[in-house]
């Protein structure tokens, strides 16, 4: 068995994306399967929390238990065709890495959802999407340590009940498998179907002549680049809320008084309202709260932004805010899209 080194009294600040002061009574960096063993047998009876690339979580009180690290790396290709390449990727690895590397092999698939913060292990979980795609689409297997049983099992694609922001492991497995491995199926390019009708992207690549994983890759970086703010300079977790759905009745009350709300018809009397917008015309954008310690961001309000120094009560203060702003306004209630801690 190899040496855990388990750690005391962490701060979580640089752990996740948001940088919220708070600590954590116990720490280990998972590099392999043993270290989440040992961690696991040393505190059997302590909260146990999994931690990725800490973008999607915000850390609003010291959590008194052990935060296991995800650093389980590894790049692997398990196949290759004339079509198509089947690569078996550590979930510890950062996100951004693999699609600059997939870019630099000329594998298509995960090129629009370039510059999203986290690592490939956090990927499943809430099925990252952006510019018209879902990681879902190219998610082969899921490889999980299940920890009742404490073995590897694999989950297919299906099995992993993946929706909008949505799967298996923020359900049903949640607390109960920890991610080791994803296993990807990529496009050689000259057999790879491009998306680029997002609109935004379909504009950024009006005059390119020839599409190609780096053209749009690039493409996709310098939309984020423009509109949502570096993790590294302005703390953030990306899109706070979830776009809301709403029912047939409730759109045609909102659209009697608001003609221009931008909607996507999901079939099934259901439709997608964009969250920035309501934010936006709730007269929310690039507004702070009293301390200034948090804030919507200016260019796309969607995103919350930690100015620095804000406590767990200030935030839950603001998110309730903005949530009953809109509600107030428009009737819908806004979910979050990160977790809470
Ligand atoms: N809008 C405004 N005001 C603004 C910004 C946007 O009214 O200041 C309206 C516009 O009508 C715009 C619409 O909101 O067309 C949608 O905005 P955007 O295209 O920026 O996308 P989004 O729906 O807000 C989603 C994802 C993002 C992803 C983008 C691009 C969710 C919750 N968010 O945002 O994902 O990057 O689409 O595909 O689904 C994330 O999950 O962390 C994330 C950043």
């Amino acid at each position: 068995m190899n040496q855990t080194r388990i750690h005391q009294n962490v701060s979580l600040k640089k752990y996740h994306t948001f940088a919220m002061e708070v600590k954590a009574d116990y720490f280990v960096e998972a590099q392999t399967i043993e270290d989440i063993i040992n961690g696991y047998q040393t505190f059997p009876d302590l909260p146990k929390m999994f931690l990725g690339g800490g973008s999607n979580v915000i850390f609003v009180n010291d959590f008194h238990g052990l935060i296991i690290h995800n650093k389980l790396m590894g790049r692997k290709i398990l196949k290759e065709t004339s079509e198509y390449v089947i690569a078996k990727i550590g979930a510890g690895e950062n996100w951004h890495r693999l699609v600059l590397w997939a870019v630099s092999q000329n594998l298509g698939g995960i090129e629009n959802l370039a510059l999203i913060p986290g690592s490939v292990g956090a990927s499943p979980v809430q099925n990252i999407g952006a510019y018209g795609v879902e990681v879902k689409d190219v998610i082969q297997e899921v490889e999980v340590f299940n920890l009742h049983t404490q073995k590897l099992e694999t989950l297919t694609n299906q099995d992993c009940q993946f929706g909008y922001r949505d799967s298996i492991f923020k359900r049903d497995l949640k607390g109960k498998v920890l991610i080791t491995n994803v296993t990807f199926k990529f496009n050689k390019a000259k057999h790879h179907t491009f998306n680029t009708d997002y609109k935004g992207l379909s504009e950024a690549l009006e005059s390119v002549r020839q599409i190609d994983v780096e053209v749009v890759s690039k493409a996709v970086i310098k939309i984020r680049q423009s509109k949502l703010p570096d993790p590294q300079s302005h703390p953030n977790s990306g899109s706070f809320f979830k776009n809301p759905v709403v029912d047939e009745d409730l759109m045609k009350n909102i659209l009697a008084n608001h003609p221009n709300i931008p909607s996507f018809d999901l079939g099934n009397n259901k439709f997608k309202i964009p969250a920035a917008w309501l934010i936006d015309q709730a007269g929310l954008k690039g507004v702070k709260n009293e301390t200034e310690t948090l804030g919507t961001n200016p260019t796309q309000p969607l995103v919350l932004i930690h100015y620095g120094g804000a406590t767990g009560d200030e935030l839950r203060e603001f998110i309730d805010f903005i949530r009953t702003t809109v509600d107030n306004k428009f009737g819908v209630t806004l979910e979050t899209e990160v977790n809470l801690v």
